[in-house]
């Protein structure tokens, strides 16, 4: 039985999934429909139309996806449930560069509301590679299919995933062609960092709460690092990954993300328009690393040993898996301040965090002979594995000692009712609902690929390191060592 949800939309919506057999279908995207489904988010009336290359009949591509992607979901969710689930998914065989394809779109829409009388929603979700982005935009376009059937009822709405684009020049193509077909409130451009609810929190921490913002800048932060690391390896990627390496990975778009929330000015609201306006101030301030010497000074970049082995990876590729960036915000709260930007793939674990260290105490009231550096606070905001906010304190030991000793104070952001839910539901539910808060525009794309791009150019000047799988972090100081 579905339940009853207020909060479900009520006008019929199509979703046209291209990439249905790819990789984040399987992963993320077909688990998080069943669950809005199953949770009573989806209009009553939905399809999805999932485009694939691969030949096969709906029944065969129901299995497919209840195989590699549903089946752990059977404790969760009742057979009927999934079942009924399965049967709003059409399969479209077809190739996103020939024009057969968007006919028998075309088709399977006009038969859907052929004799009703309403105009359907309409939600077309880049699953693919940033290579066929060109082709699929201008079929959509030259087929008709991104025009509304009625400008009063139902939209048209665009989801597509990062990296958007290689560089400043591509992004800005893509931007260009992307804003003759849609206009913005109709693009939804995914970072599914800034859908975790942890990410999210960061706002609501820092401007819900008087006691950290007044020093939250620089007379009082020293340093900040941005962690997002993992142990798994780049697997059956290759091909994409090889192409793409960490930093448009991860760098351009979840990175830069997590910094400009960390740093940006209150935003005095919860508008779409307020939030994405502080993100993009603060990715303008961002101090351009353009010159050779800079480079050198403030990026490392690395390799795991093995890379090249991958069958999808040229055997002498030089693609990034770690980077490491020292960046600077040009502004009177954060001057001087540097940032650690670090990412890599087959480390010893999987972590993902923000580490906020303080300066030192005025005149500690340690022991003589300890140094004030000695006792610095730190706040750090755990997005994976564990999920929270630690702050690290100096307090007296207990007892007869007139010491200090280091604490914890801990905030676990889960509770046993309160699971994790996944990000990719609350990607698709905002989708649906018009809310561009957690999507990222057009300007803030610019402005990351802005600062990206001349890292980018200099990249096969700078230094490759080549560090051992599952290595800990840090792989390599800064003076060019690799610590084993
Ligand atoms: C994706 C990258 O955007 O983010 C992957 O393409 C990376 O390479 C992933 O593994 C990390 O996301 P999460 O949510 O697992 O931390």
């Amino acid at each position: 039985m579905i339940p009853d949800n207020k909060d479900r939309i009520s006008i019929p919506t199509t979703f046209i999934i291209f990439g249905a057999t790819g990789d984040l279908v399987r992963r993320k995207i077909a688990i998080s429909l069943l669950r809005l489904y199953c949770k009573g988010f989806m209009p009553e009336k939905f399809q999805v139309l999932a485009i694939s290359r691969r030949d096969y009949s709906n029944k065969q591509f129901r299995d497919f996806i209840f195989e590699n992607s549903l089946i752990d979901s059977k404790l969760e969710f009742s057979k009927k449930n999934i079942e009924n689930f399965l049967k709003k998914i059409i399969y479209i065989k077809g190739y996103f560069n020939e024009k057969s394809t968007y006919e028998k779109i075309k088709n399977q829409l006009h038969k859907n509301t052929n004799g009703l009388n309403f105009c359907d929603n309409k939600l077309y979700y880049l699953a693919v590679p940033p290579k066929f982005y060109i082709d699929i935009f201008k079929n959509l376009a030259d087929s008709g299919l991104t025009l509304s059937c009625d400008p009063e009822s139902g939209w048209t709405r665009v989801l597509v995933e990062k990296p958007f684009g290689r560089d400043i020049n591509t992004a800005t193509k893509l931007d260009r062609l992307l804003g003759k077909l849609f206009m913005e409130e109709q693009i939804f451009r995914i970072d599914h960092y800034l859908a975790k609810d942890t990410i999210r929190n960061i706002l609501f921490f820092r401007f819900s709460n008087i006691i950290f913002e007044p020093i939250w800048n620089n007379k009082y932060i020293e340093k900040v690092e941005i962690k997002l690391l993992e142990d798994l390896d780049i697997g059956t990627r290759g091909s994409f990954y090889d192409n793409i390496g960490a930093l448009r990975d991860v760098g351009q778009n979840h990175i830069l993300q997590m910094l400009a929330l960390i740093t940006m000015e209150n935003p005095k609201g919860q508008g779409a328009e307020k939030i994405r306006e502080g993100r993009v101030k603060i990715l303008k301030s961002l101090v351009a690393i353009s010159k050779t010497e800079d480079i050198e000074k403030n990026i490392i970049r690395g390799q795991y040993n093995g890379y090249r082995d991958n069958k999808d990876v040229g055997s002498t590729s030089k693609t990034e898996t770690y980077f490491n960036i020292k960046a600077y915000i040009a502004n009177k709260r954060w001057k001087d301040v540097p940032f650690y930007l670090e990412s890599g793939k087959a480390l010893d674990s999987k972590k993902t965090e923000i580490m906020i260290y303080f300066r030192n105490a005025i005149n500690c009231l340690c022991l003589q002979d300890h140094k004030d550096s000695e006792h610095q606070n730190i706040l750090s905001i755990k997005i994976f594995p564990k999920e929270g906010i630690f702050i690290r304190f100096w307090a007296k030991k207990p007892g007869l000692y007139s010491d200090l000793e280091p604490r914890d104070l801990e905030f676990e952001y889960r509770t046993i009712e309160n699971k994790r839910t996944d990000e990719y539901q609350k990607v698709l539910l905002d989708c649906m609902r018009g809310d561009q808060t957690l999507f990222t525009s057009t300007e803030e794309v610019k402005l990351a690929w802005k600062y990206i791009t001349p890292i980018l150019k200099n990249w096969s000047s700078t230094k490759l390191h080549i560090y051992k799988k599952n290595s800990s972090v840090p792989i390599i100081n800064r003076s060019g060592g690799i610590h084993e």
